[in-house]
């Protein structure tokens, strides 16, 4: 059952912190620095390619960008983009990224993969799903079951298994910020549902006529999967953009009635230049709403604050998102849309 909620959706929200924990259990160790993530851990891939669709896809963005900076080359791509212009994969991981495991798009970019000699590897919340069975390897996210059509608690989870798989088979600098940062994350996504603003700010929005979200490396996948979360359950228009690409034309859809959320953490030089995108939006009157970490002058130029802990910007893509999903949730509410089962839509999508 809903255990009290009005929603699966709002459950699955809140039971983020737990989904977390289970994901993270006896696979990081905190005084060795390490990551324990069985067989896998021994595949030292030279290049990896994502392929995934809808929030899947916004996992496989992030989970690329955690491979660069290991410098390893890596590309998320759209499932159903796969078979065409796909670049050579040598001997390439193919990381298929899909909650149910079941999802036709993702399947068949896998079989296409495998079929030119690549070695896949599934992140899936499923055990015994398709993917599972047909990937070479599975990278369990232990989710726990997901009801609600939209993606919630398996996003959270699957950009946390993301973080274990790239830590596991890679080496960086910062594996030591990275593990501290995700054995604090549970406590800190718990004191988001606990305090977050998200409420007020749908009520303040709830007429708007679009949404934006923005949102620079790390941040950028959560951009996109905001507004992916709010067009499927509050069916009002929304957008995510890099930061970067707002003047090179969607700044022309920016004014008093479109409300722009910016996810922008940290203080360094993409923070300052997300600022700068925060000061051309409000230059034209659009209500901006920063969910930031108050380490940069984004609250200056706000008009409402969606606050973030400290951690690192990793971490504070998984933190961000838990107050967008808060933000669409009630605005869906407020609007009075089947927010667990919006129309046109299926939970898994087995046709392609
Ligand atoms: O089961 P999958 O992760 O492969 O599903 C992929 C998409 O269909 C899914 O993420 C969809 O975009 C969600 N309904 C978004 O909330």
């Amino acid at each position: 059952g809903k255990s009290g909620y009005d929603h699966y959706m709002l459950k699955e929200i809140h039971e983020q912190p737990r989904a977390l924990r289970q994901c993270l259990r006896g696979r990081v160790d905190e005084l060795s620095a390490s990551v324990d993530i069985g067989d896998l851990g021994d595949l030292s891939p030279t290049g990896v390619q994502f392929v995934a669709c809808g929030t899947s896809y916004h996992a496989a963005l992030y989970g690329a960008q955690l491979f660069q900076a290991a410098g390893i080359p890596a590309q998320a791509f759209l499932a159903s983009e796969y078979a065409t212009g796909v670049p050579p994969i040598g001997d390439a991981l193919v990381v298929g990224v899909t909650q149910s495991g079941e999802t036709a798009d993702t399947l068949s970019a896998l079989r296409e993969a495998r079929s030119r000699g690549a070695r896949t590897l599934a992140v899936t919340n499923v055990v015994g799903s398709t993917v599972a069975r047909e990937c070479d390897h599975a990278l369990y996210i232990r989710a726990g079951p997901e009801i609600g059509v939209a993606a919630s608690k398996t996003f959270a989870s699957q950009l946390a298994a993301l973080n274990l798989l790239a830590l596991g088979t890679t080496s960086t600098d910062d594996t030591r910020e990275v593990i501290a940062a995700l054995r604090d994350l549970p406590g800190q996504v718990q004191s988001i549902l606990d305090s977050s603003a998200a409420e007020a700010v749908a009520e303040l929005y709830q007429d708007a006529d679009a949404y934006f979200f923005i949102g620079r490396g790390q941040q950028f996948p959560v951009a996109l999967e905001g507004a992916l979360k709010m067009k499927e359950i509050t069916y009002k228009h929304a957008e995510g953009f890099a930061a970067g690409e707002l003047k090179h034309g969607p700044l022309a859809l920016v004014t008093e009635k479109t409300p722009v959320f910016a996810v922008v953490t940290g203080d360094d030089e993409r923070a300052r230049k997300t600022v700068g995108n925060i000061k051309e939006v409000e230059a034209r009157d659009a209500p901006v709403v920063a969910v930031t970490d108050g380490q940069n002058d984004a609250a200056r130029y706000a008009d409402e604050v969606l606050e973030l802990p400290e951690t690192h910007p990793r971490a504070a893509a998984v933190l961000a998102n838990i107050h967008l999903q808060l933000v669409s949730y009630h605005t869906a509410a407020l609007l009075g849309r089947p927010i667990d089962k919006p129309r046109n839509l299926a939970k898994s999508v087995t046709v392609e």
